[in-house]
């Protein structure tokens, strides 16, 4: 018997959070007659025990709001957590105990556990400490197995598109290459989806490496057929035949360290040199992540908000709500963690771009 829900709200935030909370919320207090607490700030505030009563009135009006009410972090792993020694220096040490302790003394029966892979790893080792979890599939980067997509993914590429149109027009006044890097990590859904929703003449992303001798014969083709200008989508993961990824940062106690970002700023100077044209670089960065969810992921985290409720009422516990054939199931955390999805090179999104004249450097 389901009396209390939490939840929380894991690693980089992403339009449609929100949303997921309301559905949370109404569901189990107008369907089931629950009650439910939000734990603030991810792991962090599950570890603090920082909590905020989540009630019909505190969520409402917060489907069209970005970012999450209960904010993030995406550093904090209670299996491997930073704590002062008894010198006082800092020390990782797994205190994952004193979250199960904290979601007891909440009375919590249930755990909605929000985020992608790294926050859902902890979320199936709370699972198999026997904390009752349900996860639910957050991230821009649609890199989630066992779901067809994640929330957050659609409004990016709507993001990134839009940056890609914008970046058409002053890059043919100024005869010019622009690159522009978009977010996914190591997956290019989000490159290759906004590259093609963008019209992108070059889409760089980590699944195909590129030879950039490829992509400069492409742009200068592009100007002897008269276009003087080409927008290149580089995906934050892409890496050339011979080349690495290019890493921005390395956030030492984050469960997963390397941030990703340069290598639009590379590709542009290489391209600078090989074609001869102006070249700049724009990195859209946290745009992608921030401000309003899209249509499509407010009714998507919505579906996935009630699908969690429900599958928390059916017992179905260590699952992940996922979507398959736009049809909400679920599936297993131990199958989700460790099998990330990539795009396929030889999938049929990579052949329609192909086909309409987009070059991948291969
Ligand atoms: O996983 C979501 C994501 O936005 C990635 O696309 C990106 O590489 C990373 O998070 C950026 O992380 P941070 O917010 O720590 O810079």
């Amino acid at each position: 018997m389901i009396k209390r829900i939490g939840i929380l709200t894991g690693g980089g935030d992403c339009p449609g959070l929100n949303p997921v909370i309301r559905a949370v919320v109404k569901t189990a207090i107008e369907k089931y007659g629950m009650s439910v607490v939000g734990f603030k700030n991810g792991y962090k505030g599950l570890y603090n025990n920082e909590t905020v009563e989540l009630t019909l009135e505190n969520t409402s009006g917060i489907l069209h709001r970005g970012g999450t009410i209960l904010f993030s972090s995406n550093k904090d792993n209670l299996f491997d957590y930073l704590v002062p020694d008894e010198n006082g220096n800092m020390v990782k040490k797994n205190v994952s105990h004193v979250g199960v302790e904290n979601i007891k003394k909440n009375n919590v029966d249930a755990m909605i556990i929000i985020g992608g892979d790294g926050t859902l790893t902890s979320g199936r080792d709370f699972a198999r400490l026997g904390v009752p979890v349900i996860g639910v599939p957050k991230t821009i980067d649609n890199d989630l197995s066992s779901t067809d997509t994640t929330f957050g993914f659609d409004t990016a590429v709507g993001v990134a598109a839009e940056a890609l149109d914008r970046i058409h027009t002053t890059a043919e006044s100024h005869h010019r290459i622009i690159t522009v890097e978009i977010m996914g990590r190591y997956a290019g859904f989000l490159g290759l989806s906004a590259g093609i929703a963008g019209g992108a003449d070059v889409i760089l992303i980590p699944e195909i490496p590129y030879d950039i001798n490829k992509v400069a014969d492409h742009i200068k083709n592009r100007i002897a057929n008269g276009k003087e200008f080409s927008v290149v989508a580089v995906a934050e993961g892409a890496k050339s035949v011979t080349g690495e990824v290019v890493i921005q940062k390395v956030i030492e106690n984050s469960p997963d360290p390397v941030r990703l970002g340069g290598i639009a700023q590379k590709v542009a100077e290489d391209l600078e040199q090989m074609v001869g044209l102006e070249a700049r670089a724009t990195i859209l960065g946290h745009i992608q992540r921030g401000g309003t969810p899209s249509s499509a992921d407010r009714i998507l985290s919505t579906r996935y908000g009630v699908a969690a409720v429900e599958l928390a009422m059916a017992g179905k516990f260590g699952n992940m709500v996922a979507l398959k054939d736009n049809q909400m199931t679920y599936a297993s955390l131990e199958d989700v963690i460790g099998a990330n999805k990539a795009v396929d090179p030889n999938g049929e999104l990579v052949q329609a771009a192909k086909a309409i004249g987009t070059c991948f450097g291969d």
